[in-house]
């Protein structure tokens, strides 16, 4: 298991807004290095199977159908205790906890739009990786 890598997602309305590009520059500047990188958009049914661990969730339906509304960036990240150090970055889930200066505090607009996704633990890393990357799409 590579406990040096996580998973982020850039979600619909930080790119609908044109944050991207600024979102992705904080990351790089933080010192994590992009080892896969790919722009696409989310099926129903893939959101669903993405986020299928929250199915039980009130809110299972509505963040699969705005997870599905428009593109998104999906990459693989490393960096030195990265599940952690990626998490504290980016902030708290919901934005108005986040702490000042962190990718959600500064992109967020709610729960559900709370700018990026990042993965809770290695196994989940590897398996959101999965998810998006084959072993030729990354390295
Ligand atoms: P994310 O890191 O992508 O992982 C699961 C997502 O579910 C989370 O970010 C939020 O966007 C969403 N989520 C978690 N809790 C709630 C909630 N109480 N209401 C709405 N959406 C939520």
């Amino acid at each position: 298991m590579n406990t040096n890598r996580t998973f982020t997602m850039i979600k619909p309305t930080a790119v609908l807004n044109g944050n991207s590009g600024l979102i992705i520059d904080m990351i790089l500047k933080a010192g994590f290095q992009i080892k896969a990188l790919k722009y696409t958009k989310l099926s129903t049914q893939q959101a669903e199977e993405f986020y299928a661990v929250h199915k039980e969730r009130p809110f299972f339906p509505d963040l699969v159908n705005y997870m599905s509304s428009g593109p998104i960036f999906a990459a693989i990240l490393e960096k030195d205790n990265a599940i952690e150090t990626y998490r504290n970055f980016i902030g708290a889930t919901d934005p108005a906890k986040a702490d000042e200066g962190t990718i959600r505090n500064k992109y967020g607009v709610s729960i559900q739009q709370n700018a990026v996704h990042g993965s809770d633990s290695d196994e989940n890393a590897e398996i959101e990786s999965n998810f998006f990357f084959s072993s030729f799409e990354r390295f």
